[in-house]
């Protein structure tokens, strides 16, 4: 038998739970390692396999490493452009490889690299990306499975992304920091671990200001040193947390976060009828019934993130009524709610992108798949709130993105373990 998270579901959660470095963030800020002359200590960094994915790669191009618990030193001076062939499994595992890209055509002015891979949660494509290169001076050339660019020299350049996007956002940002002249970017994604990139970026010597609005000017600089820098906390992690609180009508203290990241969910959670209270650093959601019903749609930072929809939709399977999600950033972000039909939720898609949720009395135990890293969580919270026991499979989704999702829930009480083979 394959592995999966078992769980005896019915329990309130009780207690604390602290969050981890950002995934998002730090797969920004690992290639920017690349950019330093000098080591860089990345602090907070979140044991997840994305991460160890991408710590695998910087080793293969040629970097020395150590890792003593969250904190990875990064001495990037034995990285070499030729390595490149040799991170091609990886990158295809990986969507955000596609930051050694720009941070390639910032050292070498030159990158290659197989296309990305990631979340099967529709076309993604990486036009934007490629818009900026090229804005930026960069020849890119696409085969069946390839990307390569080379520029002679990288010039500042202005660009308008549409629709927002986080990855380009950041790739241009990596790209651009040691480019001549100013670049600045348009509809730039405001997500918080769009600015933690910048903040990392800035501290190594870069001159980027406006990350977290909708424009971003980046004055190029000649180089940039290593510095100790410290992962922002994961907001996706910690809403998790505070859904899972809601769907079992718990009362967790989420700590180590930055609340005004959640302020979207925070205020979904209330209209429902939770409490959520948010002190300095941390926020304690107490689960009541009746759920009341809400519609949400997902948007970019600082609307409702698409990265919760799936969990909401657990949520919102068991409200007194009729909700609604409208997923405006991705296709195919509903194919969880298949998996929710399992367990006895009166869910369905309305059209691709809209999923309507009449809530149910209670969900019931049976075996789920996680069809993609977010949905993965939500069926683990489902199985939390539900009577009897649910089985989750294809954990190698949510390993992706969670630190300690299962130790984490049980010290929160749940009846819960990973079961291998
Ligand atoms: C990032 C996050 C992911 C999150 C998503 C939205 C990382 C590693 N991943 O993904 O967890 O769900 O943001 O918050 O940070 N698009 C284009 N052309 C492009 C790039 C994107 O059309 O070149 C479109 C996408 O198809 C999508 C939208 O832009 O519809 C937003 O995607 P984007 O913000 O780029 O998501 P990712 O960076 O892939």
């Amino acid at each position: 038998m394959a592995d999966r998270i078992v769980i005896h579901g019915g329990v309130p959660l009780k207690g604390e739970v602290s969050i981890s470095g950002a995934k998002n963030a730090a797969l920004g800020i690992l290639p920017a390692a690349i950019l330093a002359d000098s080591p860089m200590v990345i602090d907070n960094l979140p044991n997840i396999q994305d991460v160890n994915i991408y710590i695998t790669m910087l080793e293969k191009l040629g970097a020395k490493l150590e890792r003593e618990g969250d904190r990875l030193t990064v001495d990037p001076s034995g990285i070499r452009f030729e390595n490149v062939g040799l991170i091609v499994e990886e990158a295809t595992k990986l969507r955000a490889s596609y930051y050694i890209l720009g941070a390639f055509l910032s050292r070498f002015r030159k990158g290659c690299q197989p296309l990305p891979g990631g979340c099967p949660i529709g076309e993604r494509p990486i036009n934007l990306h490629i818009l900026a290169f090229e804005a930026l001076g960069a020849k890119v050339e696409i085969t069946e499975k390839m990307i390569s660019m080379e520029a002679d020299e990288l010039t500042g350049a202005e660009v308008t992304f549409d629709p927002v996007s986080v990855g380009a956002t950041i790739n241009a940002m990596l790209a651009s920091v040691m480019a001549g002249g100013t670049t600045v970017l348009h509809n730039t994604a405001k997500e918080p671990h769009v600015v933690d990139v910048a903040n990392c970026l800035n501290l190594m010597g870069a001159r980027i200001s406006g990350a977290g609005t909708d424009t971003i000017k980046i004055r190029g600089v000649d180089c940039l040193h290593g510095v100790t820098y410290s992962v922002v906390p994961d907001q996706i992690q910690a809403g998790t947390y505070m859904i899972a609180a809601a769907a079992t009508c718990g009362d967790i203290l989420v700590k180590n976060i930055i609340p005004e990241h959640l302020e979207a969910l925070s205020s979904k959670l209330r209209e429902m009828g939770n409490e959520v209270i948010e002190y300095d650093d941390s926020i304690r959601v107490i689960g009541h019934r009746p759920l009341r019903p809400v519609n949400i749609k997902t948007m970019p930072h600082p609307g409702f993130p698409t990265d919760l929809q799936q969990p909401m939709g657990v949520l919102m399977s068991l409200a007194d009524g009729r909700s609604r999600i409208t997923e405006s950033i991705f296709e195919s972000r509903f194919e969880y709610v298949g998996e929710l039909v399992k367990m006895g939720a009166d869910a369905s898609l309305r059209t691709e992108n809209v999923a309507v949720f009449n809530g149910v009395d209670h969900l019931t135990g049976t075996a789920i798949k996680a069809t993609d890293l977010r949905a993965g969580a939500a069926m683990v919270i489902a199985g939390l709130a539900a009577q009897g026991t649910t089985e989750v499979y294809n954990l190698e989704h949510i390993e992706r993105g969670y630190v300690d999702l299962v130790e984490n829930f049980r010290s929160l009480g749940a009846d819960i373990a990973r079961v291998s083979g």
